[in-house]
């Protein structure tokens, strides 16, 4: 039986059509069960549903960040879900989600960690002369972008690089990257 998988997004959801994407696959360690969003209009939200992935959405606004999570939790744990992915999800989660998760929640960033957590990592690659950029999948502990690595890709940094041609070539790297890097997680974590 394929581990239930719950993707949590924010946006155009690219990452998380390459989850669903490698899911298919009958060695796939794992299946997509619920796509669930904080914005009611983010466009993977009709990729999912294009998939017939069931999906969730509920905007955050007016609500207590702990009381926002605790609704996305309810609806993860109704579908069965094992393991979270976050997907471009623009939200720093609770410690009280974290905590209810873990060890089962990943996370694709778009730097080579522990380099530049947060935002805007390409134009502070950039900036710093860095000679490579990349992406990193790691485990999601309370503190921001912090949690063990678990499979790094690395890219070159070009002359006259922008960060968003920096971006385009490393988010090539995060559709092989994140299904491949998760799956080996869940095969060795069950
Ligand atoms: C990706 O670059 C991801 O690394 C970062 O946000 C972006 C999301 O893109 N966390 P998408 O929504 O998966 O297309």
């Amino acid at each position: 039986m394929k581990a239930k998988l719950g993707i949590l997004i924010s946006g155009r959801g690219s990452n998380m059509a390459s989850l669903i994407a490698a899911s298919r696959a009958d060695d796939c360690p794992y299946e997509v069960v619920l796509v669930a969003s904080n914005v009611e209009d983010a466009a993977g939200l009709a990729t999912a549903e294009a998939e017939s992935i069931p999906t969730f959405a509920h905007p955050h606004r007016g609500l207590k960040r702990a009381d926002f999570d605790a609704l996305i939790d309810a609806e993860l744990r109704a579908a069965d879900v094992e393991y979270v992915a976050l997907a471009g999800y623009m939200r720093i989660l609770s410690p009280e989600f974290i905590q209810g998760w873990e060890g089962r929640i990943v996370n694709i960033h778009p730097s080579l960690l522990p380099l530049y957590k947060g935002l805007d990592t390409h134009q502070r690659a950039i900036e710093a002369g860095d000679a490579e950029a990349g992406c990193s999948v790691h485990i999601v502990t309370p503190e921001l972008d912090d949690g063990p690595v678990i499979g790094q890709a690395r890219v070159p940094i070009l002359p006259g690089d922008t960060p968003d041609a920096l971006a385009a070539r490393v988010l090539i790297e995060e559709h092989r990257l994140y299904p491949a890097a998760l799956a080996a997680y869940i095969r060795e974590h069950g």
